[in-house]
């Protein structure tokens, strides 16, 4: 596959039934569902892009796929590339590493969930650093107060992950692990070793258990300075769209517009952005993007 930018890739998963989310998934994608004044699926995208990436795999359902591909094109306008691939059926999250192995072509790679949002301070330069890494993988790791949610990860005084578990009845410690995973070239190759866990799909944290074996793996703190939520419910479908509307309106900055993370990334140029913004400028998207740049004419 052709690539104009950088060397690592980034793919948004944005499949699955959305079940969790019944019934405002059965006609529309969770990830098309608003998060703020925003679709869902800018969140992870952004979130990749302020690593650096720029040459993204966007992987969704038969359905959803085309209507994904409406809202965010090739990419272009952000000056970033965006390829589209289907996911039959949901298998497990490393199916995406299989079904993207064309794209990831043996290059390092950062997967973000469709339903994971970041936001917070020093998170570009953890995001940056996690990238920057090669050789690697880098996963993130984040307090909560319900960690048998998520994959956990149990970490020793210097930080080395001593234990690493999805979902688990009896969680060891109260660290999550956020669906934000940087791997390095041979990940297609670790993806295709796995086998379906009791539950019948391809688990993340098998994948993750063998960087951990091999001793090729880092694990990033988030602070609570950073907040995290995961949508696909409807309790943080709902905390997370009140807690970035409050930032937006609050401080009337725009929280993960591409326009704006394309711009401040050098990505694209301030005649591109105003481009962007001016068919758009009396919408509310558009008066915070505006407002963003001070645009406005006062
Ligand atoms: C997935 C992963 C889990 C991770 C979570 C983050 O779970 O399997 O390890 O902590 O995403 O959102 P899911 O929410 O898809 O069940």
């Amino acid at each position: 596959m052709m690539t104009q930018f950088g060397k690592r890739r980034g793919i948004v998963l944005a499949g699955g039934h959305g079940t969790r989310l019944y019934p405002l998934t059965k006609a529309v994608n969770k990830h098309l569902l608003a998060v703020g004044s925003k679709p869902m699926i800018y969140y992870p995208l952004t979130t990749l892009m302020l690593s650096g990436i720029r040459e993204f795999l966007i992987i969704s359902t038969p359905q959803a796929t085309p209507q994904i591909e409406d809202l965010l094109e090739d990419g272009s306008k952000w000056g970033i590339s965006i390829h589209y691939a289907v996911q039959a059926e949901p298998k497990g999250l490393p199916e995406a590493f299989l079904i993207a192995e064309d794209f990831i072509n043996k290059e390092p790679v950062g997967l973000c969930l469709g339903d994971n949002v970041f936001h917070g301070q020093g998170l570009s330069e953890q995001l940056e650093k996690a990238a920057s890494i090669a050789d690697k993988a880098t996963i993130f790791a984040y307090a909560v107060r319900n960690p048998e949610s998520y994959g956990v990860v149990t970490l020793n005084a210097k930080g080395g992950i001593v234990n690493l578990e999805e979902k688990p009845q009896n969680p060891q410690s109260n660290l999550a692990v956020p669906g934000l995973y940087f791997f390095p070239g041979n990940v297609v190759d670790i993806a295709r070793e796995l086998s379906p866990s009791p539950r019948g799909e391809l688990e993340i944290t098998d994948l993750i258990q063998h960087y951990i074996n091999d001793n090729k793996i880092n694990v990033s703190l988030l602070s609570r300075g950073i907040a995290w939520f995961d949508a696909g419910v409807p309790r943080s479908l709902l905390d997370s769209s009140m807690y970035i509307d409050a930032i937006e309106s609050r401080q009337g900055i725009g929280v993960a517009c591409p326009e704006e993370v394309a711009f401040n990334m050098g990505f694209i140029d301030k005649e591109q952005l105003h481009r962007l913004i001016y068919p758009i400028k009396s919408t509310p998207y558009g008066e915070i993007l505006s407002h963003t740049f001070g645009l406005r004419r006062r």
